[in-house]
């Protein structure tokens, strides 16, 4: 029997704590989760019990150390049916994932006069890196606009297809938004010119449906700190055929096969792609976070989630001078939104003083807000753990704080 969603709370010591005098509510999730024991546990207990390099000695710790990083890859094959161990690269996070991608794509697949295909919805870490890579190598940044309901135009994207364009990057739900982009279906019209599909899935991979098989994504790159796992590690999965073909990223230890004045040869996947030490502990953590996420039902979570969101939605859109961002046709685990003639900062500052998390501002998407024509927004946003107390008590702080604003 899979675990009741209700009672996740409760395996979230932050999430006891008091701040500013209340009991917090937590609804900054799309920035970072908060992390269950089980997942403190075991950082704990690797250093307390298992502290070894790996890949790199015989004796028995060091043994142990290497095959509980390997577990931990396993359990994130299996979480996002990957075909292969060897598809799935840690990394720091999705910011670094991405970096990895556009700096070996770029060194080995584009040239001067060729096309990457970036959605005006992106956060900044999937955008920047390709804005970049385009100046180094001479080619051209094309970016996708999103309607005023928030949505790709899928029709405007075939249009932009070419035999230029060499890649196209573009998340799964948007972290300011949360606009959930059909890309399966930009996938599907992409593979029908030979053209790759990087999906940033940071902000879905932890709410929707995870399988890279059935998505027939390229390339597929989340965090672990924002899927209840330890901060500074990641992934990169990418299909065999794409990360055989790419060349290394990093170099020094581990990447190599053989190292001579001249010449260097490089190691079979993964470790091409995972120079120098890894985060072990915080590998091991993400592998405990995947375990604990595998005790709900993973359709029970997103109802939770989707119902969860309509009602704060709800509340929230009948306050008076309520502006709530976007109207897309699915949206997943955000709630952007202003009050007319009030800050988005101020807004920040008195939810904070009544013990209530969000975050305001750009959210790392300065194209979005500037489509929106605002110098920011206030977001709240939703994670398993959170409940109707907690939309509830959002909507009333908000009230609180127009009133205080605006007296
Ligand atoms: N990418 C994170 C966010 O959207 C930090 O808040």
């Amino acid at each position: 029997m899979s675990k009741d969603i209700l009672s996740a709370k409760a395996d979230f010591p932050l999430l006891n704590k008091r701040v500013n005098d209340h009991p917090l509510v937590y609804l900054d999730n799309a920035a970072t989760t908060q992390k269950p024991q089980v997942v403190i546990d075991a950082l704990v207990d690797y250093y307390t019990n298992l502290n070894a390099n790996i890949h790199r000695g015989n004796h028995s710790l060091a043994v142990q150390a290497t095959e509980a990083y390997e577990a931990a890859r396993r359990k994130v094959t299996a979480y996002i049916n990957a075909e292969h161990n060897h598809e799935v690269i840690f990394t720091r996070g999705t910011t670094e994932s991405v970096n990895l991608l556009a700096y070996t794509f770029g060194e080995k697949f584009v040239q001067p006069g060729d096309e990457i295909i970036v959605s005006q919805l992106e956060h900044h870490s999937n955008y920047v890196p390709w804005n970049l890579m385009c100046r180094r190598r001479g080619a051209n940044f094309r970016t996708l606009p999103f309607n005023e309901r928030g949505e790709i135009d899928l029709e405007l994207f075939k249009s932009m297809l070419n035999e230029k364009t060499r890649l196209v990057a573009v998340n799964q739900v948007s972290n300011s938004l949360g606009t959930v982009n059909p890309v399966g279906e930009i996938i599907r019209l992409a593979h029908a010119f030979d053209v790759p599909v990087l999906v940033d899935a940071a902000q879905s991979v932890q709410h929707l449906a995870h399988d890279v098989r059935a998505l027939d994504a390229d390339f597929y790159v989340f965090s672990s700190h924002k899927m209840y796992g330890p901060m500074g590690i990641g992934v990169l999965y990418g299909k065999e055929k794409w990360l055989e073909a790419l060349p290394p990223f990093m170099s020094g230890g581990e990447m190599i096969d053989i190292v001579t004045p001249e010449k260097v040869t490089f190691n079979v996947l993964p470790f091409k792609f995972e120079a120098g030490t890894p985060n072990v502990a915080e590998a091991i953590g993400l592998g405990a976070a995947i375990d604990y996420l595998g005790q709900f039902d993973p359709l029970e979570l997103q109802k939770h989630e989707e119902d969860l969101l309509a009602y704060g939605l709800k509340l929230l859109a009948d306050i008076p001078d309520m502006i709530i961002y976007g109207a897309p046709s699915q949206r997943s685990s955000i709630l952007p939104f202003n009050i007319r003639g009030i800050q988005h900062y101020d807004m920040g500052v008195l939810l904070d003083t009544m013990g209530i998390a969000v975050r305001t501002g750009q959210h790392c998407t300065q194209p979005i807000m500037d489509a929106l024509h605002v110098s920011g927004t206030v977001r709240a946003s939703i994670a398993l753990y959170n409940n109707r107390t907690d939309m509830d008590k959002l909507a009333y702080g908000v009230q609180r704080a127009v009133k205080m604003l605006k007296r």
